[in-house]
């Protein structure tokens, strides 16, 4: 089967935050182990990936975060970029979509489709907010959705239930930026009428059939994707604006468009390209032997990306792909579904995450470890869960039981009888003859699950083999026949030791460090997949390392250290909302807040929720109606100090003028505390 020639991307994540294991589990690392696969396999193939530095996600943090989208992309670009790096992800080109050659290359698709009358032009109402001056597309408006209810749907999609929508679906639109319902006004886009692709996108999905021809196996497709495809295509595609007004992205390249940037999952996509080009430079390749037709004959181009992209990278991609005309199509999308963590779904805004850079921080030399549990669990046809404890479990009873205790025991082994030299078979019985009939088929039984782009069961073999290995010596028991028959343990320790040769040859996609540590034990280097299943792999005489424990297990105080951590940092509360928008220093100082010693206090007479304080700031007495009283009673009140909001707008309420307000903290469920000094401060110390 090698010999294959593939361009494999791996989602452009948006640089607007950090990695956490979701998007490792269900994109990257798949994408990485199917790379390093085919590179040891010898198929000839290009890993591709990079940041998605536009569109609304990046503009909206970095306005929640206070700078620049520059500044934003320029941070998580980083942060990103290296804990892919120290993870182990090998791409050949980590790219940005901020770079010029992208913004260069995505433009002239753009002009080529706009020549070639692919988009229709039109005009119509958007939605736009007046207090900001702009037009609210995707992410720049939420709403309830029209086809599941969910009541934070965003302009372009519906994180609930999938749906594909345009602003003008949403029931009750506001604007996120100032948070009020938006106005109409007419703005022109060019639109992609998908809707005149739905003929050829059923063929090519749910037949693999291309102008006429077989391009793929669609049994090939995991389920979800196809699914999920035909559901939008027999719902019926409309057509959609591939151009946004905004001025942060890449600007249409017309003379008309002024103030018109294109939109971001039109972009995104063909960063792809522009990182295949980046990458092709830097390594003097010709970048169209991965994407152009005539010059990529049988190249296999593979999308890694998850379950939310599936319709850009398996509908509208393809249909921008083939109405350029000069480039192949995809041939697989591979589209995991969600991982949870700990019995709820990851959250970004709510802290509800295990993120990739601090693990790798806390962890260091412990990627492995994760891999594997990752995979073990991967999203690949429904979504799957991580929990701390099974992150324990995992490692302890599979990599440090079975896989460290196998090549432990056959490495000590040979030490202690051989000196650490590998000593030869001599007279092999039906039970060796079985064993070494049975390796041979490993190589051939993982790779067609990873051509199948079924990582979990791939992994799930290779541990098959050690357990193999676990079950050989413990029936062969060594250690018992040293005494009657030396030669046969000679064999036995040959055989093991063949196997453990092989497990560092298949475990190179899945656990690349360990794999080489093994490799380096053995003092063997192997790197060509086709070489695996022999039972020569490691040659009588070869002088062996002495062994290391490659899997030390993971005590319980780690899975309470980082359920804790989850727990005490989790943001999730009904009362607690997203943080919200940053004020200028300047404007913070504005507040008069100081210390202020209730003196009097009296309920305010029918209103339960009022409490009339007089309240000593220091520099003078003032009046403040407070809504405490289900909270606390007058008495309880006297004496206290607390901080005080002074030049607040003064207002009466029930009759009675309030000069300002005392400050509250809330919890949970919903109790009130004053907000007091800790040390005995008095009244009149100014908060700042
Ligand atoms: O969902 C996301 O994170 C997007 N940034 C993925 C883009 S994939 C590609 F099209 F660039
Ligand atoms: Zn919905």
């Amino acid at each position: 089967m090698a010999g294959g020639k593939f361009t494999v991307t791996a989602a452009l994540p948006y640089a607007n935050g950090p990695l956490h294991l979701g998007h490792i589990a269900g994109v990257y690392l798949p994408a990485d182990i199917f790379a390093r696969f085919l590179r040891l396999n010898g198929d000839d193939v290009v890993f591709i990936c990079g940041s998605d530095e536009h569109g609304a996600a990046i503009t909206l943090r970095a306005k929640k975060e206070g700078i620049t989208p520059k500044e934003i992309v320029d941070k998580y670009y980083t942060l990103i970029s290296n804990s892919f790096q120290s993870f182990g992800i090998t791409f050949d080109m980590f790219h940005r979509t901020s770079e010029e050659l992208h913004h260069q290359t995505s433009q002239e698709f753009f002009l080529k489709l706009y020549n070639s009358n692919k988009f229709i032009e039109e005009t119509t109402d958007q939605y736009f907010d007046a207090d900001f001056n702009q037009f609210l597309a995707d992410r720049y408006i939420t709403g309830t959705c029209p086809k599941c209810n969910y009541d934070n749907a965003y302009g372009d999609q519906c994180e609930k239930c999938g749906s594909d929508l345009s602003p003008l679906d949403l029931i009750n639109p506001l604007s996120t930026l100032s948070g009020k319902r938006p106005v109409l006004k007419s703005t022109s886009h060019w639109y992609l009428p998908m809707d005149k692709h739905e003929t050829w996108l059923k063929e090519y999905i749910q037949n693999g059939v291309l102008d006429g021809e077989v391009h793929h196996n669609p049994k090939l497709w995991r389920n979800q994707v196809t699914g999920q495809c035909m559901s939008w295509i027999n719902g019926g595609l409309k057509p959609r604006a591939m151009t946004r007004d905004l001025d942060w992205g890449v600007k249409v390249p017309l003379p008309i468009a002024d103030g018109k940037v294109l939109y971001v999952w039109l972009d995104a996509p063909i960063g792809y390209i522009s990182a295949t080009k980046a990458w092709a430079e830097a390594n003097n390749k010709d970048w169209r032997q991965y994407w152009v037709k005539e010059h990529a004959e049988n190249r296999r181009l593979v999308h890694f990306i998850g379950k939310d992209n599936i319709v850009f990278h398996a509908i509208i991609f393809p249909i921008l792909l083939k109405d350029h005309g000069d480039f192949i199509l995809p041939e697989n999308v591979p589209a995991s579904e969600f991982l949870n963590l700990e019995g709820d779904k990851f959250s970004t805004s709510r802290n509800w995450a295990v993120w990739l850079h601090e693990y790798l921080e806390t962890y260091p030399g412990k990627e492995d470890e994760l891999k594997y549990v990752l995979t073990s669990i991967a999203p690949e046809s429904k979504d799957s869960e991580f929990t701390w404890k099974e992150f324990q479990a995992r490692i302890n009873n599979e990599l440090a039981d079975v896989l460290g205790n196998f090549v432990n025991r056959t490495l000590v082994l040979t030490h202690k009888y051989y000196e650490g030299v590998v000593p030869n078979k001599v007279d092999l019985n039906d039970i060796d003859l079985i064993l070494i009939e049975d390796l041979t088929k490993f190589p051939g039984k993982i790779a067609d699950l990873i051509y199948a782009y079924k990582f979990r069961e791939a992994q799930a073999e290779v541990m098959n083999l050690a357990r193999i290995g676990n079950k050989y010596l413990a029936d062969q028991e060594p250690w018992k026949v040293i005494k009657t028959d030396p030669q046969r343990v000679q064999t036995v320790i040959n055989l093991s030791l063949q196997i453990t040769a092989n497990l560092s040859l298949f475990l190179l996609p899945f656990l690349p460090k360990t794999a080489k540590k093994l490799q380096q034990m053995l003092g063997i280097q192997l790197n060509d997949w086709t070489v695996g299943g022999s039972s020569e792999l490691i040659t009588e005489g070869t002088q062996i390392n002495q062994p290391e424990i490659l899997f030390s297990k993971i005590e319980d105080s780690l899975v309470e250290f980082e359920v804790n951590k989850l727990k005490s940092t989790d943001k999730h509360s009904t009362m607690v909302e997203a943080q919200k928008e940053t004020v200028s220093f300047d404007d913070f100082s504005k507040m008069d807040i100081r210390l202020g010693t209730i003196i009097f206090a009296q309920k305010v007479q029918k209103a339960d929720k009022l409490l009339q304080l007089t309240v000593d700031i220091g520099i003078d007495q003032r009046t403040i109606v407070s809504g405490i009283a289900e909270h606390y009673s007058p008495e309880e009140v006297i004496g206290k100090t607390v901080a005080v909001l002074l030049n607040l707008a003064p207002r009466k309420i029930r009759g009675i003028e309030s000069q300002g307000m005392i400050l509250m903290a809330e919890n949970e469920s919903g109790e009130l505390s004053f907000m007091s000094p800790e040390k005995a401060f008095s009244a009149g110390g100014e908060i700042r």
